[in-house]
């Protein structure tokens, strides 16, 4: 048995944010029903096209363990639809642009007449307030929740990072708030609306951030590069290039052959309780006990040097030998893993964390699976599905559709064109 199963999912999401939201449900083991336009579908299965003709991996890796219902929820029958999956679901998961639930006819209290158990949860690019009719993408989300400022080099300009902390962040987010909803739904018997924007989320990771907005108060910044730079601090935290957020300095270096690869550096940390190992290894014993360079606090100024010397004794090492000498020393370091190099790492596709899928349009392709594991409920990843693949086992098996009344909804148009013969 899977930890969500028997939980009904309405997954009226699209593009990234929500879609991995309702995918981390999925694979939690809930039925997740994904209502798409007919004929159209989700934007992303036609964006960023690799193989002519077949979903995009940007829909693909975003859509696994769920079923597809084409359904027009703007036509008269596809509201009847709509209306049945809201009474028939626990969960409504949905990332519109602000108010487009309402223009459809189903608000927040129209839903609840429908049906008081259901959990609406929504993304939206800001919560109430004067920009909460704003569409947003993921680098607006960056930059609107402070992680843009707070990225970078001091001297070059705010940088959005790669990792899609907006949207699949904000996903994240909005997931544990729905669990959260159906625990409490346990107790209370019913729904409540579950609301997630993406600067909240944003922000709510850039946490040490604000954190050091406010300790600015008391002065400079002293475990920043900056500091030993002797380069005064301004009114807001400020960007910090490769420096390690927790207080104990640490850079990325280069390693063995960074003149041809981009990605042979290693993040290497100089913690103080591994000081005098750090000294023995790049060949400075004489730095354990040396005047300045022996406690922390003297070692300030001195960064640049140090991590240049540092930097020396790495660039005669691959990133992995660095791995392999520190480690066993507790000297934090870590190797810069490029994305070819994780999509061959078969430590990653024992653990199901990096998986193979096969798909009926593009064969085989890999996916990032399930990076949360549950002992009791192990996700297994199941490839996306078709548009519309399975409008007719939902109308039937989920909602009771039959006979002439199931010919009705299909003659009206709201569920586009049945595919009856879905490549499994
Ligand atoms: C992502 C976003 C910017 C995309 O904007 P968009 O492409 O214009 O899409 P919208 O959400 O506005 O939806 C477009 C229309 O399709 C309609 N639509 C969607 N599914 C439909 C269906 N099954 N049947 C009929 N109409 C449908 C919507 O009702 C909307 O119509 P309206 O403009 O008349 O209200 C926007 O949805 C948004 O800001 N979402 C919230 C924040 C977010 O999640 N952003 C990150 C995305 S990764």
């Amino acid at each position: 048995m899977k930890a969500l199963e028997g939980i009904k999912i309405l997954d009226f999401t699209h593009v990234q944010s929500g879609p991995t939201c309702t995918q981390l449900l999925a694979w939690f083991g809930a039925d997740v029903i994904k209502v798409e336009r007919p004929g159209v579908g989700d934007a992303t299965r036609k964006q960023l096209v690799d193989v002519p003709g077949a979903d995009s991996l940007y829909f693909t890796m975003l859509n696994h363990n769920k079923r597809s219902i084409e359904l027009n929820s703007k036509n008269e029958t596809g509201k009847e639809v709509l209306t049945r999956l809201v009474e028939e679901c626990d969960v409504l998961v949905e990332n519109f642009a602000p108010g487009a639930l309402d223009r459809m006819g189903f608000s927040w209290e129209r839903i609840q007449q429908i049906n008081p158990r259901l959990i609406m949860a929504s993304i939206k690019g800001f919560g109430p307030g004067k920009y909460e009719d704003c569409k947003v993408y993921e680098n607006v989300a960056q930059c609107a929740g402070g992680s843009a400022s707070t990225t970078g080099f001091l001297d070059g300009p705010p940088t959005v990072t790669g990792a899609q902390i907006g949207d699949s962040g904000t996903g994240l987010h909005l997931a544990l708030g729905i669990v959260t909803a159906l625990f409490q739904r346990e107790k209370s018997g019913r729904g409540q609306r579950v609301t997630c924007a993406m600067q909240d989320g944003v922000l709510n990771l850039a946490r040490v951030k604000m954190r050091d907005q406010q300790r600015l108060a008391a002065g400079p910044l002293k475990e920043y590069s900056q500091f030993g730079e002797g380069i005064p601090f301004a009114e807001a935290t400020p960007r910090a290039g490769n420096d390690s957020g927790g207080g104990q300095p640490g850079r990325i270096l280069k390693c063995k052959g960074w003149e041809q690869d981009p990605n042979a550096y290693t993040y290497f940390i100089i913690q103080a309780a591994v000081w005098e190992k750090v000294c023995d290894v790049i060949g400075e014993p004489e730095w354990k006990t040396k005047e300045g360079y022996a406690k922390p606090p003297e070692r300030l100024d001195k960064l640049n040097e140090i991590f240049d010397r540092i930097e020396e004794w790495t660039m005669t090492k691959t990133k992995f030998e660095v791995m392999d000498i520190c480690n066993p020393l507790d000297i934090p370091v870590g190797p810069i893993l490029s994305m070819k190099e994780i999509s061959e790492d078969e430590g990653l596709f024992a653990t199901g964390t990096m998986v193979k899928v096969d798909h009926p349009e593009r064969g085989e392709y890999l996916s990032v699976g399930c990076p949360i594991k549950l002992s009791d409920s192990p996700a297994q990843v199941r490839r996306s599905p078709l548009l519309g693949e399975h409008t007719e086992e939902i109308l039937t098996d989920v909602l009771g559709y039959g006979g002439d009344d199931l010919e009705r909804v299909i003659d009206s148009g709201a569920v586009g064109e049945i595919k009856r013969d879905a490549a499994d």
